[in-house]
């Protein structure tokens, strides 16, 4: 696929088919992310990939947990959003939920809708990105957001959807506990990965943009 054309196609996914996802491909589009560029080359990623029932225990707990409205424990998570980007993200919401027919009202649909980000969507394939506490923060999440974007990217060669997600590594002690990461990593970015089902409504979302030339500075043309 042309780079042009995957950076334009490239949107999160969100409903998966069952099949599994080979390791070998896993294997081939880390073999391809991996020349992501870092901050002196520090390469400051780790990985763990999980499938099948390992991954189907990772998230039943993590599901059960925010049934259990447990307080997530990922020390990566952020502050709430305000103004703007708080109002695309009641945006974003309200175009799932419409796309998905959970209408405002319906509270039990919304909570089971966040649930299923928690048990990763049921994707067959969930990608965890770890680093090294001690990195230095603001240079290596750069390389980590790149490295995130170029696993997408790659996916899309080998027909996978993904979904870079915050939910699925909110319970960190959860993939801490089947994955033996250490207290001196953090879980930075959760990837769900699999074949895009083509019937899932929420899959058909396409997210707005503002215009570049709203948000760019252009100097010296
Ligand atoms: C760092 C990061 C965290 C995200 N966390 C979640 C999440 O927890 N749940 C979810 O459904 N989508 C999550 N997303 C996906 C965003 O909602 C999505 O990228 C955004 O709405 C733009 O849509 P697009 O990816 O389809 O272009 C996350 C994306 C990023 C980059």
């Amino acid at each position: 696929m042309e780079v042009i054309e995957a950076l334009k196609t490239r949107k999160s996914i969100r409903g998966f088919k069952k099949d599994p996802v080979p390791k070998a491909t896993v294997q081939a589009l880390l073999e391809a992310a991996i020349r992501t560029p870092s901050g002196m080359n520090t390469q400051p990623w780790e990985f763990v990939v999980a499938s099948g029932p390992a991954l189907d225990q990772i998230r039943e707990e993590c599901g059960r947990l925010f049934d259990a409205a447990s307080f997530p424990t990922n020390d990566m998570l952020r502050k709430p959003y305000e103004g703007v980007y708080r109002q695309r993200q009641v945006d974003l919401a309200m175009e799932i939920f419409r796309l998905m027919g959970i209408t405002r009202e319906d509270k039990e649909a919304r909570k089971k809708w966040m649930s299923r980000g928690f048990r990763l969507f049921d994707a067959p394939c969930e990608i965890v990105v770890c680093a090294e506490r001690e990195m230095e923060f603001h240079l290596d999440m750069l390389g980590i957001g790149a490295l995130c974007q170029s696993i997408c990217l790659a996916a899309l060669e080998y027909g996978l959807g993904t979904c870079i997600a915050d939910q699925g590594i909110m319970y960190d002690q959860v993939w801490r506990k089947y994955a033996g990461i250490p207290d001196s990593k953090r879980l930075i970015a959760g990837i769900s990965l699999g074949f895009p089902d083509p019937d899932f409504p929420a899959n058909k979302l396409v997210t707005p943009r503002e215009p570049v030339d709203k948000i760019t500075t252009w100097l010296g043309f």
